[in-house]
């Protein structure tokens, strides 16, 4: 099988009606679908990625009432979160329906949702009976693309059709939040920013990672390139390496290395957001033996980079 890129709405919707799995566009990253409700449908995005049974997915609504198919008693101050940043990158962990098979879940009583706000997904969904169960679509544990090109490259040869939407705009996954005890408690900085969500609920527990539920997701080694990428001040590290070829992901300045990615020459945390996936691809596609990696501002989206260099550094 080779993947047919195409910007053709109605072809992806036949397709994932038929049972078969199909790359889409969102906001955040492309994500590999599936009908949430197909359980073969869904083990189809497993095999495909070569994702453990046990890392649960996200589904992905159309319309806000679309929730209540997933979940049966959505958590106080879920709806004004939905009101404040639906359709847009916020996943909302929340007590499953039975109907929700137990897969989508990897066995949670618990099920992530959320609306993308990417107009081609929504039309999409909005072609669509039924909601799309998608993890983000590239072989488990490696970078998320932000290309229908990002797709093609890694999983090409197993999914017959990638829904081509352009770059994604935000660039990093969704924020997910999941109410435990009382409490919303933050799983994965994301495409919103904390600082926003604790505008609409108040204060949030940022949970410790120990107490995580057992979600790859929150794996320590994850979104890593095969390059070794070592966080922190650059200038600083570069007088200790020895290697030959180095490179660097920077906020906005310049270093004097091999190859030297600046996500946003205007020192802006959400177009550095944006660009941060393509530039880790393009530097392990790169003949440089290191990444080195500033470390960002820690507020707003400085906080989801910072958590995706991190993972991308440990290993
Ligand atoms: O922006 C995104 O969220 C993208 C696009 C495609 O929507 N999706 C995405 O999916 O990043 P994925 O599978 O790469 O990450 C989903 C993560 C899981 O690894 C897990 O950590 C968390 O979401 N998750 C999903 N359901 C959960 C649940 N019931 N409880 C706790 N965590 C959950
Ligand atoms: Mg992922």
């Amino acid at each position: 099988m080779s993947a047919k890129i195409g910007t053709d709405v109605e072809s992806a919707a036949t397709l994932l009606r038929e049972g078969a799995i199909v790359a889409i566009p969102t906001e955040t990253v492309y994500g590999l679908a599936a009908n949430a409700f197909d359980e073969a449908a869904v083990l189809k995005v497993f095999e495909a990625k070569q994702r453990p049974s046990f890392d649960p997915l996200i589904v992905h609504i159309g319309r806000h009432a679309d929730v209540m198919r997933l979940v049966t008693e959505p958590p106080p101050g879920s709806l004004a979160l939905m009101e404040a940043f639906w359709p847009g990158p916020l996943t909302l962990v929340m007590p499953k329906r039975a109907e929700v098979p137990d897969l989508v879940t990897s066995g949670l009583d618990t099920v992530g949702v959320r609306m993308p706000s990417h107009p081609m997904a929504q039309e999409l969904l909005h072609h669509l009976a039924f909601p799309l169960a998608a993890p983000s679509a590239n072989p488990f544990g490696y970078v998320s693309p932000t290309t229908a090109q990002h797709v093609s490259d890694q999983l090409g040869d197993r999914i017959p059709y990638i829904l081509d939407g352009g770059p994604c705009s935000v660039g990093v996954e969704s924020t997910i939040i999941g109410w435990e005890a009382g409490h919303w408690v933050l799983y994965r900085p994301g495409g919103i920013a904390v600082e926003r969500i604790e505008e609409v609920i108040g204060r949030m527990m940022i949970a410790p990672p120990h107490i995580l539920p057992a979600a790859p997701g929150m794996l320590e080694s994850h979104y890593a390139p095969r390059t070794p990428v070592i966080v922190g001040d650059v200038q600083e590290l570069l007088s200790t390496r020895t290697e030959e070829r180095i490179g660097a992901i920077s906020f906005s300045k310049n270093y004097d290395v091999t190859q030297c990615e600046v996500i946003s020459a205007r020192g802006d945390l959400s177009e550095a957001a944006r660009h941060l996936f393509s530039a880790l691809r393009s530097l392990d596609a790169s003949e440089c033996q290191v990444i080195l990696a500033e470390r960002f501002p820690d507020e707003g989206l400085g906080r989801a980079i910072n958590d995706r260099l991190k993972r991308a550094a440990a290993r």
